[in-house]
């Protein structure tokens, strides 16, 4: 089967401003135990060919990812602009993106981003520095700067992020994460100019959420696959089916969970802090469409959504275990 195999990182994905996005992107969520081996991440990953950062600015991982920047920039492995990198602003900046990406701008040690997503379809209470990010009340529950719920201020964050889209340079496109259905009907009429061109949203196989991905595909609205391998421990590699794919095609397990999406035209984010693990998951396996489907089938038989945080209550996606306020 390695005669099938191609470069998953030299898949572009089209986006409907006209620009294109690398479908295969390095998550950049620190280790708690070792923020600053994002850094060596990130310049292993642009060394193998990754074209495409994901970060943010709650992640904390910004300034050692702008560290690797430089190197990469300095030793002339790449050019600013054969990269693709996309922060986000985050619930408690709510009302102040701008402040947001400057300070992701100046950690990064870059003047623009290639996208700018809304974290989150909610309010959080932050200060003028998004302090604190996760506010919380005695109880534990979250402190809101508007209903969770049936809340609307989350779209001034996104009015406010299309005039920063309008009015200067730092950012080439704008677009949302974790948006619902539910959420996407209440603001995609509320748009004002500059449509999202990218959903950022937990998918895998045992989270197929057909529905959401027809949504905005029909809108035209591409999807980044999060969580692919579901997070910590990696369950999704867990699936039978993936491991018998894997040698199948002679690849890792990972890049069926990557194939998965990109063959389905979707862009797709997993990270690892193991440097000889992200030099061997560029190969894009090429799978079957029967063998697409099968996957897909794993999720609509047994669903499994593995990032259930306080931040998705009442926000309309299916399967957010402990729908409360407090489980953070
Ligand atoms: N928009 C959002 O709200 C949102 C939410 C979550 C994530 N994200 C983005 O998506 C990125 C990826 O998602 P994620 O961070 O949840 O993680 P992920 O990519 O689904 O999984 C990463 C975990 O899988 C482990 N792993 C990878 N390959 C493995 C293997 N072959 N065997 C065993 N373990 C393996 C990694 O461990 P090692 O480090 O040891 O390899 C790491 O703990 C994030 O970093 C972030 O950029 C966005």
């Amino acid at each position: 089967m390695t005669e099938q195999l191609d470069v998953a990182t030299s898949v572009k994905l089209q986006l409907s401003n006209g620009r294109t996005i690398p479908a295969l992107g390095l998550g950049t969520i620190p280790p708690d135990d070792n923020p600053g081996s994002v850094k060596d991440q990130v310049i292993a990953a642009v060394k193998e060919g990754y074209r495409h950062i994901d970060t943010a600015w709650y992640y904390g991982s910004e300034k050692y990812i702008g560290e690797a920047l430089k190197e990469l920039f300095d030793e002339g492995v790449v050019k600013r602009e054969d990269l693709f990198i996309t922060t986000k602003v985050w619930p408690s900046f709510w009302h102040s993106p701008e402040k947001s990406l400057d300070i992701s701008l100046k950690d990064l040690g870059i003047d623009y981003v290639d996208l700018f997503l809304q974290h989150w379809p909610i309010a959080l209470h932050g200060n003028d520095n998004g302090q604190p990010t996760t506010p919380k009340n005695a109880d534990g529950s979250l402190v809101y700067d508007d209903d969770p719920v049936n809340g609307t201020k989350y779209i001034e964050t996104y009015h406010k992020m299309e005039d920063i889209l309008d009015n200067n340079l730092k950012v080439k496109s704008i677009g949302v994460s974790n948006f619902s259905i539910h959420k996407l009907e209440q603001f995609l009429p509320e748009v004002r100019s500059y449509k999202p061109v990218v959903n950022q949203i937990e998918l895998h196989p045992q989270l197929p959420q057909q529905d959401l991905v027809d949504y905005c595909e029909s809108r035209g609205i591409v999807i980044v696959a999060y969580s692919p391998l579901g997070g910590n421990g990696a369950p999704v590699l867990e699936i039978p089916l993936i491991n018998e794919l894997a040698k199948k095609y002679m690849v890792t397990p990972n890049e069926i969970a990557e194939a998965y999406h990109i063959l389905n035209n979707r862009g797709v984010i997993s990270r690892s802090a193991n440097l000889s693990r992200i030099k061997t998951i560029t190969r894009l396996p090429r799978l079957t469409e029967e063998e697409l489907k099968q996957l897909y089938q794993v999720g609509v038989e047994d669903p499994k959504r593995y990032n259930c945080s306080s931040y998705g209550y009442g926000i309309g996606f299916r399967w957010w275990d402990g729908h409360s306020l407090c489980n953070l």
